[in-house]
């Protein structure tokens, strides 16, 4: 069966950056808090999903060294599309001047797993050569400026990665995914309301599925935590990351971390994390990456590869 290797990555943030200095003047929060519970010291916001996936999505075709037109599949991984018709990645689709198909995906932050997925997928059924996958989301256009407890985690910006079809295995060794349904109600947002969190039981339940789902796929690849070059997990909060870290027996210094400085973008958290590390050069071909996603639903996917593309820098 035809592969996929990842063969481009790329990042888009926007201009304007939000200090935890920044949200103390105008809320009933500090800058202690908000590192000690959630890691996050400060975080980007502004522009929209198109305009963050085609700038996220541009860096990674020209990493890949392909042109807009090479590329006959875009899949966008979001919860906060620009409109509810049509799909977001038809307006990437239109800026970019891509050929091919384009569709939405909505599986809160597990979304680019997801999308990733369904590339893969879609290279194996020979549908597609060359696909842009982007996670992107602008979540303070869906959270209560006012409210404490969502307002000084959530924020905005963009990943995107090319997956190119290959007549050899490809780099994908295995995946997870799952949905529990019963935590529908844990994390909601009305269409033209507020993000309305359980947060205490969102975080416990993220450990647990991060990594049962995180095990399972690397169960199924037939390997080890000692085997992982890089884990790349959903940014929500830093203790998150750092429980199901040391449960699964990756040290910190092979996880991918970049909520510190951009919150948590839903999405666009686990590509930015990795396009993060590929471009600090931390990527070399071989090395086993594994990502994790979870997000309201509840959802989760945890997906593993071989890193193919040369080191940067
Ligand atoms: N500043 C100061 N105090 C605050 C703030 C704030 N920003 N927010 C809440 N508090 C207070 C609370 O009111 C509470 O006060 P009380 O003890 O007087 O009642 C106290 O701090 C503790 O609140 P908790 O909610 O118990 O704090 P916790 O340690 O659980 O941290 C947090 C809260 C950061 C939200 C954590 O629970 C968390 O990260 N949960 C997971 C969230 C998550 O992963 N969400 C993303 C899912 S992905 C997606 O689909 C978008």
């Amino acid at each position: 069966m035809p592969g996929g290797v990842i063969t481009g990555w790329g990042a888009a943030l926007p201009e304007t950056v939000v200090t935890n200095k920044d949200l103390e003047a105008r809320l009933d929060t500090n800058d202690a808090w908000i590192v000690e519970r959630s890691g996050i010291r400060e975080r980007r916001v502004g522009g929209t999903v198109s305009e963050l996936a085609t700038e996220a999505g541009r860096r990674a075709i020209d990493r890949a060294g392909a042109s807009p037109s090479d590329v006959d599949l875009v899949v966008l991984a979001t919860s906060t599309p620009d409109l509810a018709v049509p799909a977001t990645s038809a307006k990437v689709h239109q800026t970019l001047g891509l050929s091919g198909s384009a569709f939405d995906v909505n599986a809160a932050c597990a979304g680019f797993v997801y999308a990733l997925v369904a590339a893969f997928g879609t290279l194996a059924l020979s549908a597609a050569h060359r696909v842009l996958v982007v996670g992107a989301d602008c979540l303070s256009r869906i959270t209560d400026p006012d409210d404490r407890s969502t307002a000084v985690l959530f924020a905005d910006g963009a990943g995107a990665v090319v997956v190119e079809g290959t007549d050899a295995d490809g780099s994908l060794l295995a995946v997870d995914l799952g949905t529990d349904g019963s935590a529908y109600d844990l994390l909601t947002c009305p269409h033209g309301g507020f993000m309305a969190m359980e947060g205490r039981e969102v975080f416990r339940r993220a450990v647990r599925v991060t990594v049962e789902s995180a095990t399972a796929a690397l169960e199924r690849a037939k390997l080890s935590a000692e085997d992982v070059s890089l884990f790349v997990p959903h940014q929500a909060n830093l203790r998150i990351i750092e429980a199901a870290a040391t449960r699964l027996g990756i040290p910190m210094e092979r996880t991918a971390i970049v909520l510190d400085r951009t919150g948590n973008t839903s999405a666009a958290t686990v590509p930015l994390a990795l396009a993060d590390a590929a471009d600090a050069g931390r990527l070399a071909p071989g090395d086993v990456v594994l990502m994790t996603g979870f997000g309201a639903g509840m959802t989760w996917a945890s997906l593993v590869l071989r890193w193919t593309a040369e080191r940067s820098g």
